[in-house]
């Protein structure tokens, strides 16, 4: 039987006191005013959740019973959501020197063999759900390896930690090591069991995981587009058009297809509940499939740049079409830290022509990311009924960010250098459940 984790029933209502950013609507749709900010607010928490949000005057007097927790100037958001990640990579972050392919063979898979053994994979789960919430990540859909293990040993840990998250199962049996492959039937009947097993057990979730079409024959692809429709509340995460030479590799495999995307379509494995990663290099009819098919995509800007992949169209997707999230693909993503990634994306962006909006980018890191992983009625805002997952975020935590936000006219101008240069130095508290964590290494 799964851990169950005690939850904060039993805790006090608490009443947060800080700023408070939180989003009425998509601010790539509506613009900046989809935001909502309280210079002076407070956030309700009882029983796990957020019971009231709004100006801290208001909440104390309506509130007098509950115990407060001052964070000052601090500001208070619904946690970060990571959209994509490998944690078996986290020991291989910042490896040196390799395009995708290239690096999925000299470091990737020798790696991700280590976690046949259950005893690595624990260390590795409890070292990368530290990390996350040290960078005040509160979810995160994972990949794990092709051993069920790996994925018991991430959602074990995860679910003693009271964290929603979602991990699949890494299905390959093809173009990969003996020993990191398997069969259609094999990644059919072991995902499965791992959704028997741990799938709405609290707070955690298992995803149907094909790596990607070069490494998935068309019948283990078939037989995992048959396992998602007999678990269409699943999500289904793949890898979708990364870099040039994996989209040629996939029409020499697929000679047949009209496109990556019509390969995973063909095997029933695009739908509203699909998380496609990185997306960068699509077709007209990609993009447009994706969009009328109500499938996400995660967006991995540290990690584009890192493996060297390619410069996302995030004006083009995000524009109210597809749902985007943000995500660190770690380890080919080169930070655990979701403003880190928010940098980038805002870099990349630049790249194109197009200046990311602040609200937009916290909107992808927040409720965007949780909206493409199809959480949103549960995490990525702060409002009444939502889990109670906060990151209190210092926004002069170093001295060049402090100088240059003591400048600052307006929210979004001094929370502009915390996303281009704060790091996990910038986290002041994490709430998890609705109780708060110890943050790892301070
Ligand atoms: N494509 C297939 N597998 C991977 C992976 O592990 N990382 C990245 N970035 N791309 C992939
Ligand atoms: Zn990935």
């Amino acid at each position: 039987m799964p851990p169950v984790h005690d939850g904060a029933d039993a805790m006090p209502d608490r009443l947060l006191l800080g700023q408070t950013l939180t989003f009425a609507g998509d601010p790539f749709a509506e613009g900046p005013g989809a935001a909502r900010h309280e210079r002076q607010g407070a956030v309700l928490v009882s029983a796990g959740r957020i019971a009231a949000v709004g100006p801290a005057g208001a909440l104390r007097s309506a509130h007098p019973v509950a115990e407060t927790v001052d964070y000052g100037t601090a500001l208070i958001s619904a946690g970060f959501v990571d959209s994509h990640a490998h944690y078996p990579q986290t020991a291989i972050i910042a490896s040196w020197g390799k395009r995708l392919i290239d690096w999925l063979n000299l470091y990737t898979f020798p790696e991700e063999m280590r976690f046949a053994d259950p005893a690595y994979a624990a260390a590795v789960a409890a070292r990368h759900l530290d990390l996350l919430t040290a960078h005040g990540t509160t979810t995160v859909c994972t990949y794990a390896t092709i051993h069920p293990g790996s994925v018991d040993a991430y959602l074990a840990e995860a679910g003693r930690r009271g964290m929603r998250v979602v991990a699949g199962r890494t299905a390959m049996d093809r173009n990969a090591p003996a020993g990191l492959t398997d069969s259609a039937r094999a990644a059919h009947d072991e995902t499965e069991a791992l959704i028997a097993r741990w799938h709405g057990c609290g707070r955690l979730g298992v995803a149907i995981t094909p790596r990607f079409a070069p490494t998935s024959s068309p019948g283990q692809l078939d037989a995992l587009g048959a396992l998602w429709a007999a678990h269409p509340d699943c999500l289904m995460q793949t890898h979708l058009a990364e870099q040039t030479d994996e989209v040629a590799w996939v029409a020499r495999l697929f000679p047949g297809a009209r496109d990556y995307l019509d390969v995973y379509e063909a095997a029933g494995l695009l739908g509203p509940r699909a998380v496609f990663g990185h997306c960068i290099h699509l077709t007209s009819r990609e993009r447009a499939r994706l969009s009328e098919a109500g499938a996400s995509v995660a967006h991995c800007p540290t990690s584009n740049s890192f493996i060297g992949s390619g410069l996302f169209d995030l004006a083009g997707l995000a524009g109210g079409r597809v749902r985007v999230g943000l995500a660190t693909d770690t380890g080919g993503g080169s930070s655990f830290s979701m403003l880190r990634t928010m940098a980038a994306a805002y870099e990349i962006a630049q790249l194109r022509g197009h200046a990311v909006h602040p609200s937009q980018l916290w909107w992808l890191a927040t409720a965007g990311a949780a909206r493409a992983l199809h959480l949103d009625d549960r995490i990525g805002r702060l409002a009444p009924g939502m889990e109670a997952d906060l990151v209190v975020l210092d926004l002069a935590s170093t001295p060049a960010i402090a100088q240059r936000a003591a400048r600052a006219g307006d929210l979004w101008e001094a929370l502009f250098p915390t996303i281009m240069m704060g790091d996990d130095r910038a986290v002041r508290a994490v709430w998890v459940d609705g109780a708060p964590v110890a943050l790892p290494g301070r």
